[in-house]
């Protein structure tokens, strides 16, 4: 119930309005996102590969509704990527192509995608294309295959809580696409996904086993402790190396299990959003685990109690 009313919170324009020009709001913020300039961004990038990590940034932003706007995110994107280039960083770049103008058509989403590749190409950084809600997968994935057919340096991400995934994954694999496997962030009907989370435990056990035992460098996107412990065992039981696959995690969550998976030789690669339109992101951040809204109205309380107001 709870989960239902933040992710109807997370399309809310006067809420996301509010939330964008509140200094407590923006701070709650910022155990999630690394900072709103680029700049905060590749020095969180700096601290991550210190850490033995790799990164993949992400300009926050999704469902634009002009040309304009999504040209704008083109630039950023293009900016975040000579940003990478001249910082000798290890990090690739995650978007949302509802940020490109899919909204507005495939056409302009497709074109901005494309100028990103481009630009990817020449300092061979690689562009993964995130999943958004189910009503985009069609989509996303025609323009992916379309673009794929020229670039190599593109990715997309399969969702476990979709009915579809196996079969969807079947393709990429055949394609030798590169995949990241995630459990899916949105709200979807039971038409298209399963409602229970040991469904979706499930599914993703099966995607994961998919994954490692005949996909390119696949990417395992999961604070599931569980789910990761069972990746490791498959892996070990089939003789699958550490160097071939990678886990991935979000900025600011886990911590403790990123550094762990480290020390012990595996790959890991951090999701790092940046940037002023953080409010849908960080909704989702509190959907998937309610018990963060606690965290932030404690740090809210806590703030209102020092300056006694
Ligand atoms: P689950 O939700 O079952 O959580 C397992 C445990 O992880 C929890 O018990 C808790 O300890 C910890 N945890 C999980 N979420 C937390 C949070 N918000 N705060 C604090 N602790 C938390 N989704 C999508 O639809 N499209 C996409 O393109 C992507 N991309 C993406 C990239 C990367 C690198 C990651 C890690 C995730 C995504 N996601 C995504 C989000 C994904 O679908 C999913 O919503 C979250 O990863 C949470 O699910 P878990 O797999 O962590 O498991």
């Amino acid at each position: 119930m709870l989960r239902q009313t933040l992710f109807r919170l997370s399309q809310q324009p006067r809420l996301r309005d509010f939330a964008t020009h509140n200094g407590l709001a923006r701070g709650m913020a910022e155990r999630f996102v690394a900072g709103e300039t680029l700049e905060k961004a590749i020095a969180v990038v700096r601290d991550v590969n210190a850490g033995a990590m790799s990164a993949t940034l992400d300009h926050l932003g999704e469902n634009v509704t002009s040309k304009q706007e999504a040209m704008e995110a083109t630039n950023a994107a293009c900016s975040m990527l000579a940003a990478v280039t001249s910082a000798g960083i290890d990090c690739n770049a995650s978007l949302k192509l509802t940020q490109l103008g899919l909204d507005l058509g495939d056409e302009i989403a497709r074109d901005n995608l494309q100028r990103i590749l481009d630009q990817g190409a020449e300092s061979n950084t690689f562009i993964r294309i995130d999943m958004e809600s189910s009503g985009y997968v069609d989509r996303t994935f025609d323009i992916f295959y379309r673009l794929f057919e020229t670039y190599r340096n593109v990715g997309v991400v399969i969702q476990a809580y979709l009915y579809r995934s196996a079969r969807d994954l079947e393709r990429l694999i055949e394609s030798r696409a590169r995949v990241r496997l995630v459990k899916g962030a949105y709200l979807e009907p039971a038409s298209e996904a399963y409602q229970q989370k040991a469904d979706v435990d499930a599914n993703f056990v099966k995607l994961t086993e998919t994954l490692l035992a005949d996909a390119d460098y696949p990417a395992i996107a999961t604070h599931d402790p569980a789910m990761i412990a069972g990746a490791k065992r498959f892996a070990a039981r089939h003789q699958i190396p550490a160097s071939s696959y990678e886990f991935q995690m979000l900025y600011g969550i886990r911590r403790d299990l990123q550094a762990s998976l480290v020390a012990e030789g595996y790959n890991m690669r951090i999701y790092i959003p940046y940037g002023s339109h953080w409010y849908p992101y960080l909704m989702r951040r509190m959907a998937e685990r309610p018990a963060n809204v606690m965290f932030v109205l404690r740090n809210i309380a806590s703030e209102v109690t020092a300056r006694g107001t």
